[in-house]
Formats: structure tokens, sequence, C-alpha cells
């Protein structure tokens, strides 16, 4: 049971204490749309920043409350900008809310009718000191993210990479392979503290936030339930209507409007990769890998006996994938992002070819890759390079890593975001 003392909604609904039980969440969805509906407020999205390169549909008119990636008609996750009727219908009240809750970071876009897009990331991390006064008193003279618990105090975020850095220890993280830790008790409150710190309470009570979720991995399928309950117990506290979109599906909404949501995304984070195969926005094929950015530096620093924090550091400040290697590290990277692509495009190529319901198609298929692995310089070419060893049931045309690929899935979730009923 996660407690939530200060649950916004518990209290004016008077103490329904069961939020992870679909029914009585069916019940505070409601009572949040009913409380939305009567601000009798209506917003736009005429005043969407631009540079955040949102599909044009989001910028001009006013999104369709229509399909959504799990419950809509005909599977579509498009944003659409008309009702069945033809009529246009109103965005939603307030700001809305694109949440990437990912294992190593998480971060968050929102929007609202009267300012710019704003972005913030925080470390989805915490390290913790003996609590002293003294500590306490430093920790809130240096304005840092802190919180007790029991007889320690917990640095979370960036702070807590700070700290770790000072003391020589290392960070710890609430979430593993995609999904929350609940072996470790710290790891809820911590995790709600750190959504907290990037995107703060709802301004008006019932603003959309849509949130990412990693897609089932087999044989793992009722922790990703925990997963996705927890979070959105957590959202719906700070006042927000909650849903969760899968990483691979909010990439397609992000990185492939120009195709028509036609294509393959892909998010490749620190403890997961996620894929969504679109045809024409029905998502035809979702399914994520336990591999990622940590499984690469877990194995290099087991081959060449270095900290996992060094390697990690060369890799983010250094790498290019698209250079012969120059140390025994290098040479270990340029391995393990190889076998990291050689994996999941296995997975997808074995996927793919038992899928029932595959369409026949004709024209080459656009991949776009996002995520923080797939940040280093060459890591395209080294993807089009594995890409050559595996047949695919389509034809891959384009490959891409988007633009920013730290926040392509925080905007599909944004874009999501505004067509939530
Ligand atoms: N510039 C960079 N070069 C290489 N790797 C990077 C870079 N920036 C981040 N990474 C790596 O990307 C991974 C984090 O990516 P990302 O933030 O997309 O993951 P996440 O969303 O938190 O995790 P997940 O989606 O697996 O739950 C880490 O392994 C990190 O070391
Ligand atoms: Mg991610």
């Amino acid at each position: 049971m996660i407690e939530d003392d200060d649950n916004i909604l518990e209290r004016l609904i008077g103490g329904i204490k069961t939020a992870t039980n679909p029914k009585s969440e069916d019940q505070l969805l409601e009572r949040v749309t009913e409380l939305q509906a009567s601000e009798k407020k209506v917003s736009s999205l005429e005043n969407l920043d631009t540079s955040l390169e949102l599909p044009s549909s989001l910028r001009k008119e006013q999104p369709d409350s229509g399909p959504s990636a799990s419950e809509g008609a005909a599977g579509s996750i498009a944003p659409s900008t008309k009702t069945g009727k033809g009529e246009k219908k109103q965005a939603p009240v307030g700001t809305m809310v694109g949440l990437d809750v990912g294992t190593s970071r998480i971060v968050g876009i929102s929007i609202d009718r009267s300012s710019d897009p704003k972005s913030r990331r925080e470390l989805n991390a915490y390290f913790t000191v003996p609590y002293s006064d003294f500590a306490k008193q430093m920790l809130e003279k240096n304005r840092m993210h802190f919180s007790q618990l029991g007889d320690e105090l917990a640095i979370y975020g960036f702070d807590a990479q700070t700290f770790a850095n000072m003391f020589n220890g290392e960070i710890l993280r609430p979430m593993q392979t995609g999904l929350l830790r609940p072996d470790d008790e710290r790891s809820l409150p911590m995790e709600k503290k750190i959504i907290e710190a990037v995107i703060g309470r709802a301004g008006t009570l019932g603003e959309h936030c849509c949130f990412s979720i990693p897609s089932p991995i087999v044989g793992q399928e009722s922790n990703l339930i925990f997963h996705e309950q927890v979070l959105k117990k957590y959202l719906l506290g700070m006042g927000y209507k909650a849903k969760g979109i899968t990483e691979g599906t909010a990439v397609v909404l992000s990185e492939l409007a120009s195709s028509n949501y036609t294509g393959i995304g892909i998010s490749m984070g620190a403890g997961m990769c996620n894929v969504c195969f679109s045809f024409l926005s029905v998502p035809i094929v979702v399914f994520g890998t336990d591999r990622g950015g940590d499984y690469i530096d877990a194995s290099v620093s087991r081959v060449v006996k270095e900290p996992m924090n060094k390697v990690r550091l060369i890799k983010e400040q250094e790498l290019n994938l698209g250079k012969a290697p120059t140390s025994n590290l290098e040479n270990a990277l340029h391995v393990y992002h190889e076998e990291l692509i050689s994996n999941l495009l296995s997975t997808l190529s074995t996927i793919l070819a038992n899928a029932s319901n595959f369409p026949q198609i004709n024209e080459d298929i656009p991949v776009v890759i996002s995520g923080g692995t797939s940040a280093p310089a060459g890591f395209k070419s080294k993807f089009e390079k594995v890409l050559k060893n595996y047949r695919l049931p389509v034809q891959i045309g384009d490959v891409r890593v988007a633009n920013d690929p730290h926040m392509a899935v925080a905007k599909g979730a944004l874009i999501y975001a505004t067509s939530m009923r």
C-alpha cells in the first residue's frame, strides 16, 4: 500500500483509499472530468511554441479528443483534428504535460495557452547520507532536492550525482530495466519526489498528463501493471488526469508525422529498448527488450575492469562510434553497442516473422531511433551496418536518429496528452 497523505483527489472525494483498484480509479477519473468540465475554461494550442517541432496539427488546430493508443477506434494512435461529426472539439483545459519516466532520467514537457513550452529533466536517482541537523541545514541552504527517510537524508535528482561524486559513492535508482523497484522500500517515495520535482503539481485540477511506460517483456507483464498503476496514482495525487503510453508509440507520435505515422519508432534508453512498428498510425507490433545503456556500461566495465562510472562518463562524453577505437575501453564500447543493436534487431525480426496480423506493405518503412543510447556520434552508421545482417519481412527505408534523442518520448507523450479525453 502506497501512502500519499497529501492526495488532493482523496481529500476532495472523501477519502477513497484504493486508487490502484481499477474501479475506484475510474471513479477518480470521472470526478476529475466533472471538475474539469465545471471549470468552463477553454484553452487552445494556438500559442504553442514551434521550436519543439510538434506536428502542425497541434500547432494550428485544436486536436480531437479521439482515439487513444490503448483504446482508440481502429487502434489509431495519431491525434486527429475533427470529431466523428466533423465538428472541431475544444482542447483540454489548462496545462498539458508529457512525461518520460525513464530508468535513468525523468523528462517533462508542458504547454499551456499563455506561454511557451517548458521542459525540465532530472536524474532518476538518489543518494543517502546519515541524518544530521548540520547536513540538513547545508542542503536547505544550497537549495538541493532532498527528503528525510527515517534516519537518513536522501538527496535526489541531479543533486544525487553531485553528492555521489563528493562521497565517491554510487547513486541509487528507484527503477531498474524500465520498471519501479518494489524490492527497495525507498524507491517508491523517491520516485514520487523526483516526478514532482520535474512537473510539479497540476495548476488546475484534472490537467492532462501522459506518461511513458515500457512495453511488456515476455514473463514480466505483472510488474508492468504494478509500475503503471503506481505512477498513475502518484499523478492523480498531484492533481493530474493521467494516462500511460508505451515509449515506442510515443516515438512514433513525436517523430513520424511526416510519414503518416508509418514506420518503426525505437527508444534506446538506460534499462531497456522499446519498439513500436506502426502502419498508418495503427501499432502493429509493440515490444521491449531488457537491455539498454546500463547493459553496455556493466559489460564494458566487466571486461576492461574499470568502474562503471568511468565507463559511462567516457561513453557519454568522448565516444564516436563512427571512428576506429583507440583503446581497449573504446573497443569494448563499440562491441557492446553492436551487440545491443543486434539483440534489438534479432528480436524485431523474430517478432515480425511471427506476427499474425501483419499487413501487406509495399513501401519502404522509415526507422527513427531515440533515447540516450542513440546519442553518440556515429550511432546511425553503426545501426545501419548491423541492420544489413538481418532479413526483415519489410523493406527498411531511411534510418535516422531523432533531432533530440533525449526529448522524443516526452514530446510524443505531450502530443498524446493533447488528445486525451
Ligand atoms: N551523449 C550520450 N552518449 C552516449 N550515451 C548517452 C549519452 N547521453 C546519455 N547516454 C546514455 O543513455 C542512457 C539513458 O538514456 P535515456 O535517458 O533515454 O534512458 P531512460 O529513458 O532513462 O531509460 P529507459 O527508457 O531504459 O527506462 C544511459 O545509458 C546513458 O549513459
Ligand atoms: Mg526511456
